[in-house]
């Protein structure tokens, strides 16, 4: 049996690229390196994982249809144990085939009223380490080589059980000095989840995001982060792409279009993400 890596797409604010770089990371892990790869989807109830992959009115059917027990709420939820034990294969439940070869357990509306139930647990250990102990128990088992969870854009609960569920960061940044703020915010924040819980996560890969190459801004600031956070940073920038917000509304990525569909920031920027991909999976096998 091999290892499986987590990894979490985390940063405290949100559209800076967290779900699309999310998909496309785990679609290059999947096609190009021929890793199989798992997406959780832990970023809310707009279900965007699902969309992304065109998935959205199976899984808002299946919720509908009250089909939807248990989901990935469920496994965070103090019964957990008790439920899991009386279903024949729960996480058969919870995982859906993607068309472009990933799997994915989709968001679900009930994250929210989670992510109040979980302030309740008293016990700062058992509170953010559920996902720890579900992805230990029901996720390590199946193989997958990477599984990727999509977090909140902000610090809460349900995003502190991926953090603590990971062993490794990887956060889109547009090249901006409040970007560049936040990025530092987050290596503070992560090295306090360390000292202050003994929790093993860091800062994986900064992912320069959304990048402009017409204005010096985006070139300075880029300069800036690598003088700070040095091979931290994402070895290839994704460029602002019309292709990759065109294909998302559709319900794919950028790795569906042919050959003869790609633009040539579309081409760029799927590139990139097989570059960062090969990257990200050589830092977590070391
Ligand atoms: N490299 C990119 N090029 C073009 N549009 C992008 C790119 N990255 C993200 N977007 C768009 O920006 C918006 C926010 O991205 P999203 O991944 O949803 O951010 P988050 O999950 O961090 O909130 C979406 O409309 C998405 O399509
Ligand atoms: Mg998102």
């Amino acid at each position: 049996m091999g290892q499986t890596y987590r990894c979490s797409t985390y940063l405290d604010k949100g559209g800076t690229g967290k779900t699309t770089c999310t998909a496309h990371l785990g679609v290059a892990l999947q096609q190009a390196c021929d890793e199989e790869v798992l997406l959780i989807d832990l970023a809310g109830k707009q279900s965007d994982l699902a969309k992304t992959f065109g998935l959205y009115e199976e899984v808002q059917a299946d919720i509908e249809s009250e089909d939807d027990f248990p989901n990935v709420a469920t496994t965070m939820e103090e019964n957990w144990t008790n439920v899991s034990d009386l279903l024949d294969d729960p996480i058969d439940e919870l995982v859906y085939e993607t068309d472009e070869g990933v799997d994915l357990i989709p968001a679900h509306p009930s994250l929210d009223a989670l992510d109040a139930d979980l302030g309740n647990v008293d016990d700062a250990q058992e509170r953010y380490h559920r996902l720890r102990e579900f992805l230990d128990d029901y996720v390590d088992p199946l193989d997958y080589t990477v599984v990727l969870l999509d977090l909140p854009g902000v610090a809460n609960n349900v995003s502190y059980n991926g953090l603590w569920a990971t062993e490794s960061v990887v956060a889109p940044v547009q090249m901006g000095p409040l970007e560049f703020e936040q990025a530092r915010g987050l290596e503070k924040d992560l090295g306090g989840i360390r000292d202050s819980y003994g929790v093993d996560v860091a800062l994986e890969m900064l992912l320069p995001n959304l990048y402009d190459r017409r204005t010096n801004l985006d070139a300075e600031v880029h300069e800036q982060f690598l003088e700070e956070f040095g091979d931290v940073v994402g070895p290839e920038k994704i460029v602002a792409s019309q292709a990759i917000r065109k294909a998302t509304n559709e319900g794919r990525t950028i790795f569906t279009l042919d050959e003869d569909e790609l633009s040539k920031t579309a081409r760029e920027a799927r590139e990139a993400f097989v570059t960062n991909a090969e990257e990200l999976l050589t830092r977590l096998n070391q």
